[in-house]
């Protein structure tokens, strides 16, 4: 796997073209998908190996990307510390006993990285079907994004209450991001231990968070989770909403790749970070709704910004939404992989 595209290219190395894969790429945009989903429920899906593994092979099979990503949800690590985490259909992630209270917080356990043996176990039946073929990439939530799940007991808007308990309580807000860094960084070593090839770490609400705040609360655990990871061989990729902004000081926890969203010119920030950092992004997800034509000319746009860069691995700037349609995405990978003038 050190050879993949994927992986030489997170590691700054020259590479015949970019690696492409896209956050979301296993889900609702697919048929193959809700042919699985309409049987089980998304939990049951996450916890049952060979249905993860059903599920992470579908995009590796039908569209022909280059790293798999493994099928599960950031918001396993809140479930397995202690929350009531369930899905349901057109309402997301619910967790019925939030996070509010100092006793709360005093309730989290922190030593469950056992109660995720099933994710463990996914990775071992997923690298059996990828054979070799293509990396494997673990992921986990970065702590921010993961308390504002507990904190609100669900999805949110504007994160008022999240962000109430930072500001008034900084205190409980640090024993919080503190316990699920701790348990992230165990989860993530897991991951590492039971095979996965590389690692990313989701950070999808940052961009809610001012900049000092986002020093303090978010950086500033992903520092101390990359920190402790058993990295050799192993690239790190630090994703979050608002990296246009914040990634000059993403770079400062020594990730391998930064993924960028599209609020920026790829190459600009790429010459903002230290040498040897790669950047992942940063297509606008919108793009894939548009005209096969103009898919093209935006993906030639940014591959034209990039062709003389080591480290550019092709993503969008976040998930595939689920009403994409299912060929936009197949066309294009296959537009990404046809394109000649890189030089990388
Ligand atoms: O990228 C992949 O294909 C791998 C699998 C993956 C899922 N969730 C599957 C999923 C990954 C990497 C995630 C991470 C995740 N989960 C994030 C960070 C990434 C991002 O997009 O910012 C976040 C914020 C979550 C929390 C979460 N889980 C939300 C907000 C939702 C969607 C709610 C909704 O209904 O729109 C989920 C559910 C979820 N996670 C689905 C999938 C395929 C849909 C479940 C279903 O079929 O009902």
């Amino acid at each position: 796997m050190r050879d993949s595209l994927l992986i030489k290219a997170a590691f700054s190395e020259k590479t015949e073209r970019p690696p492409v894969w896209m956050m979301r790429q296993a889900g609702r945009f697919m048929k193959e998908y809700w042919d699985i989903k309409n049987k089980y429920s998304f939990l049951e899906m996450c916890k049952t190996p060979e249905l993860a593994a059903d599920v992470t092979m579908l995009p590796v099979n039908l569209l022909g990307i280059d790293g798999a990503i493994l099928f599960s949800d950031i918001l396993v690590t809140g479930e397995a510390m202690g929350g009531d985490l369930s899905f349901q259909n057109g309402v997301g992630p619910k967790f019925a006993n939030p996070v509010r209270t100092q006793a709360d917080i005093d309730n989290l356990q922190t030593d469950v990285v056992h109660k995720l043996q099933y994710v463990a176990d996914a990775i071992k039946v997923i690298q059996q079907r990828l054979n070799g073929s293509i990396p494997l990439i673990g992921f986990a939530g970065a702590p921010f994004t993961v308390m504002s799940y507990l904190v609100e007991g669900g999805s949110s808007k504007d994160f008022k209450l999240t962000k109430l308990m930072l500001h008034n309580e900084p205190e409980m807000a640090h024993q919080l991001l503190s316990k699920i860094a701790s348990v992230t960084a165990d989860y993530l070593n897991m991951q590492i231990a039971a095979g996965v090839n590389a690692v990313q770490i989701f950070d999808s609400w940052a961009q809610a968070l001012a900049w000092d705040d986002y020093k303090e609360f978010s950086h500033r655990y992903i520092n101390e989770i990359i920190s402790k990871l058993n990295r050799k061989d192993i690239p790190v990729i630090s994703f979050c909403k608002g990296s246009s902004v914040f990634a000059p000081l993403m770079a400062e926890a020594k990730p391998d790749v930064i993924s960028i969203d599209w609020n920026v010119d790829l190459l600009d920030i790429k010459k903002r970070l230290p040498a040897g950092v790669a950047v992942q992004g940063n297509l606008d997800p919108h793009i894939l709704y548009a005209d096969k034509k103009v898919i093209k000319e935006r993906i030639y746009r940014l591959f034209d910004r990039m062709k003389d860069e080591k480290g550019f691995i092709f993503n969008l700037g976040h998930g595939i939404m689920p009403d994409i349609p299912f060929d936009n995405v197949k066309y294009a990978v296959e537009v990404i992989k046809e394109y000649t003038p890189f030089r990388g």
